[in-house]
Formats: C-alpha cells, structure tokens, sequence
C-alpha cells in the first residue's frame, strides 16, 4: 500500500507537479513559482487594499446554521450556467495579462475549464486572444470585453464572440478610471499591455446606460454587466434588459474602501427580485465560500485569483486540482448544512457572526502563516 503511494507521488514529482491535497498547498506552491511581480500583480488590490480585505471580512462574517438528520447520502454539487448543466456553480472569472502568470495564458484556463466542467469568462485582454483560446478547448464560455474603443469596435467584438461559440457577452463597467496598484508600483513592475489600457481609456470613463441600450437594441448575445455593488444600479440594469447582473468590486482591484461584494449581495438579490440573474465575485477561496454565496441568491460565483493561484502552482493540472479540491469542500458544506441540492439552501442557513481573525487574502488560508 505504502510502496504504491511512493510510487505514485514519484510519478507526480516526475510530471513536474505535486499531488496537493489542500487549496492551501496550492496557494503555497504559487508563491514558490512565481516571481515578485507576477504575484503583486495577481494578489494585488488598489492603494490600501481595503476593498480586498473587506471581500474576505464579508465571507469570514458569515457563519452556518446546519441541519441534521435529513437523509444527504445523495448530494447534487453540479449547477446551470445560463441554462447549461455545469458540474459547478463556479465560473472561472476574467483575468488579463494571464499568461504573464502561467504558459499558454487564457488558453490553458480554458483547457482546465473544460476538464473540469465549469464554464470560463475570457478577458479582451488575456492572450492569446479571443480566436485562439476558444479553439484551445471547447469549454463553455463567455467573453468580456473592457470597452476600449467605438461602438464599432464594441460590435467587431461581439460578431468576433458569437462566431467563436461565446454564449454570452460582458461588459465590465467598474473601470472607469484606472486604479494604483500599488504593490506593482512599489515593485516597479510594469505591466508589458500598460499602454494599449492607456490608449482606450477615455472610451471607459465615457462609458454610459446609452451604450447598454445601444447593445441590447442591437445584439442579441445575452448581457452580462460586471461590476455592480449598489441595489440602485442592479434595478437600472435590469430596466435596461440585462440578462446577468454581476455583483463585483474587481476583487478590491479598482475602487479603494468599496464594501465586500457578499455585504451587498443581499440588497442586490432583493432589488433584482427575479428579473435577471445574479453572479457575484469576490475573494472566493473556498467551497463553503460557494456555498455562502448561493445561500445568498447568487446563481454563478466567479473564481479570479484562486484561478490564477491554481495555474501558477501546476499549469492545467493545478487549476484542475483545484476545482477538484472546491467541488469536494461544497459536497462537504452541503451535506453537513443537511440540504442535497443548492434549490434546498436558504438564508436561514446562515447567520452573522464576528469574524476569528483578520481578514485578508490568504484568512481562508490559516496554515500558510
Ligand atoms: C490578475 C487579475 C486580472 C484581472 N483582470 C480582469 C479583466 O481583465 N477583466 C475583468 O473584468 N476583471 C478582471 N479581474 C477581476 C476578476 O474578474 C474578478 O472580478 C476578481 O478577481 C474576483 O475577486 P477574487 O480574485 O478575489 O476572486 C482581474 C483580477 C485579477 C486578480
């Protein structure tokens, strides 16, 4: 028994990657691989990262209220993406400039997406680019675009997206001015796609409602909005016909002091009633972060930098192993909150609680301090 787990873990050393057995392993083995600039690119948030913090605050804030004795020998983890059977409620959120953080960039996400079954979000702005990533792997998708351009370029993107077997189309809008990040400007660390950001930015900050009406009288691709983290906006999109309303902050990445996405999922939920549907991102590191969020009404949690963490550390196989390690920590979460289905979680299963620690980055991570 023993010899064959040696070997085993010879054969994964000799592959080039460890058999990890927790998500915290895997945030280690990021770290090992990945030089300074990278990593404060990939864990880095705007000037005093309170946004960043408060994501994991509003998630550690969160305690259950399990069940018992209601028969879970059969649990059902897996989930819909825009009516499309996923094996998770889990979407890999967009990242850019990915393959600054693991070879092959978006395609490699894509890959790991389709071994594991959840869908990927593909960034405007992650090589190698919209055509190519969507031939690496026939995962389902979706395509974010940063809207850095005319209305014409807007509409190449989208003809671009539908030809490629995109099934839905997103617009972020939480960018209207570029953020200091500042551990990559202490660090020095320049970005290689700083400048083509830079040439497009009056395009974002001039984005407004009328290039959303603009899109939804034009095309008929459905509509994601990400970057909603107030009720009123939430009831303006919907007014506008979206089809997703993604409650986001950018992980902390873009507006400094913002609230935690969870703090204000809730308000978003009930001023949205219904009419469209809700995802939420936000430092989602682990399934019973899932777990919470569903609780919460959201119906996809976006993953951004536990995706990227999962490259860094393995490539495909780490992002994979990842999921893997997620999917087991929901079925877990589930089973123990005594519900077999995410139809059967409520609010009730939860409830407030101060946090144990101080919340950051890596509070989901204890051991790694
Ligand atoms: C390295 C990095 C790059 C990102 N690039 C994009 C992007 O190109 N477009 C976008 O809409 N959001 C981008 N985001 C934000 C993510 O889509 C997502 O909202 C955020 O990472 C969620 O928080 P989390 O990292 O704590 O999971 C990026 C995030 C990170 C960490």
């Amino acid at each position: 028994m023993n010899a064959t787990k040696g070997s085993a873990a010879q054969e994964a050393a000799r592959q080039g990657h460890e058999e990890f057995l927790t998500l915290q392993e895997i945030v280690a083995a990021a770290r090992r691989n990945l030089a300074p600039g990278p990593w404060s690119y990939l864990i880095g948030g705007a000037e005093t990262e309170t946004t960043v913090r408060r994501n994991r605050q509003a998630l550690d804030a969160v305690a259950f209220r399990p069940r018992v004795l209601r028969d879970v020998s059969r649990i059902d983890s897996s989930a819909s993406f825009l009516g499309v059977r996923t094996r998770l409620p889990v979407m890999l959120a967009p990242i850019g400039g990915l393959e600054s953080i693991v070879e092959g960039g978006a395609a490699a996400a894509a890959r790991a997406a389709a071994q594991f079954g959840v869908p990927q979000m593909l960034s405007s702005v992650c090589k190698p680019g919209l055509e190519e990533t969507a031939a690496a792997a026939d995962t389902l998708r979706s395509f974010q675009l940063y809207v850095r351009g005319d209305d014409a370029w807007v509409d190449d993107y989208v003809r671009r997206a539908k030809d490629n077997g995109f099934g839905s189309f997103c617009l972020t809008v939480d960018v209207a001015a570029y953020s200091r990040r500042e551990r990559d400007l202490v660090g020095r660390y320049i970005k290689p796609w700083r400048a083509e950001a830079g040439a497009g930015a009056k395009f974002q900050s001039g984005l407004s409602w009328n290039q959303v009406k603009r899109y939804k009288d034009k095309h008929s691709l459905p509509l994601i909005i990400k970057g909603i983290a107030t009720a009123e906006d939430a009831e303006l999109a919907v007014q506008h016909g979206v089809e997703v309303i993604y409650v986001s902050n950018h992980g902390g990445r873009q507006l400094d002091h913002g609230l935690g996405s969870i703090a204000v999922l809730p308000q978003i939920v009930a001023a949205v009633a219904g009419r469209a549907e809700v995802w939420v991102d936000g430092g989602i590191m682990r399934g019973t972060d899932v777990v919470k969020a569903i609780a919460l009404g959201a119906k996809t949690v976006g993953i951004g930098r536990l995706a990227g963490l999962g490259l860094a550390a393995a490539g495909v196989a780490g992002l994979v192993r990842a999921l893997e390690i997620l999917e087991e920590e929901v079925r877990i979460c589930l089973g123990l909150l005594g519900v077999t289905s995410y139809a059967e979680l409520t609010p009730q299963h939860l409830a407030y609680a101060p946090t144990v620690g101080t919340p950051d980055t890596f509070s989901a991570f204890p051991l790694l301090k």
